[in-house]
């Protein structure tokens, strides 16, 4: 089901699910295995026996590791294409997760008011084409006193201009970034990533006042923020992670509705 104002660019999803898929599997998006990942589901625990609704889902990478914490998990995501994969997924391994087709923007109208125990959005809520309207719909499905918990690229440092500098040396000195206040929309290209190919999506950049303003509006309260980072067990290991221990790359939010 979409929203009549999502237009070709957002259904790039769609079109690249079977590559999103492959970016998952293969682990070549290390920061959701190490780093963003464990940070989210740490704010998510404990999540035995509650009712979990996972926004934006994907090929329900997230979805199934709140499953495996035992919760009971209903995700959905509007492009068939990755709802297909992941259908497959809870086929071959079955987690009792049950999977829609939905839009963000539309699951507020759509799903029974007030009748989840948390509302997870892992690393899609600034993917959605109105993502105001996405927060309050969470909010509305969301019981009273209950979670919405979400994962973003941290405000502060994944601004419009991101520079790192290096010394004579090729040390890395530090990070320039500008226009943190010039918000708005914009798109990425993965090919510099583990994906390898162009594939441009769509995104919203807010600062914290423009975040905090959008869930003040839908009724949720910020209870606890993460700002995950590897530690030095990680670190000694994979050194290439250690700019992100020296400023955040990821941000999370458990807020609570009031
Ligand atoms: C970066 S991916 C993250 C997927 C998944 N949460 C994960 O962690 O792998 C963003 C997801 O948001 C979904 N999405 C974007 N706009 C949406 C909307 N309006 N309603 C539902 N899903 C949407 C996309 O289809 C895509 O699967």
């Amino acid at each position: 089901m979409k929203s009549d104002n999502n237009n070709h660019l957002w259904q790039v999803w769609d079109r690249e699910a079977d590559t999103w898929d492959r970016f998952i599997e293969s682990g070549g998006d290390i920061t959701r295995l190490l780093i963003h990942g464990p940070g989210m589901l740490e704010l998510c625990l404990p999540a035995e026996g509650l009712k979990i609704l996972d926004i934006g889902c994907g090929q329900g990478f997230f979805s199934r590791e709140l499953a495996r914490q035992g919760a009971k998990v209903t995700a959905f995501d509007f492009s068939p294409n990755m709802i297909k994969i992941a259908k497959e997924k809870e086929a071959e391994n079955p987690l009792g997760i049950e999977y829609l087709i939905l839009d963000a923007e539309k699951a507020g109208e759509l799903l029974e008011e007030e009748s989840y125990d948390k509302v997870t959005a892992c690393m899609s809520v600034m993917d959605i084409q109105n993502p105001f309207a996405a927060i309050k719909g969470a909010a509305k499905v969301l019981k009273t006193g209950g979670n919405f918990i979400f994962s973003i690229p941290h405000p502060c440092t994944d601004t419009k201009l991101r520079k790192w500098h290096k010394d004579a040396e090729g040390k890395t000195i530090g990070l320039t970034i500008n226009y943190y206040f010039e918000a708005g929309m914009d798109t990425f290209n993965w090919v510099e990533t583990a994906i390898g190919k162009d594939m441009i999506t769509p995104f919203h950049r807010f600062t914290l006042t423009q975040w905090s303003e959008m869930l003040y509006n839908s009724g949720l309260s910020i209870k606890r923020i993460r700002e995950p980072k590897p530690d030095e067990n990680l670190l000694a290991e994979k050194p290439g992670l250690s700019s992100m221990a020296k400023i955040p790359y990821f941000m999370v939010f458990e807020t609570v509705k009031i």
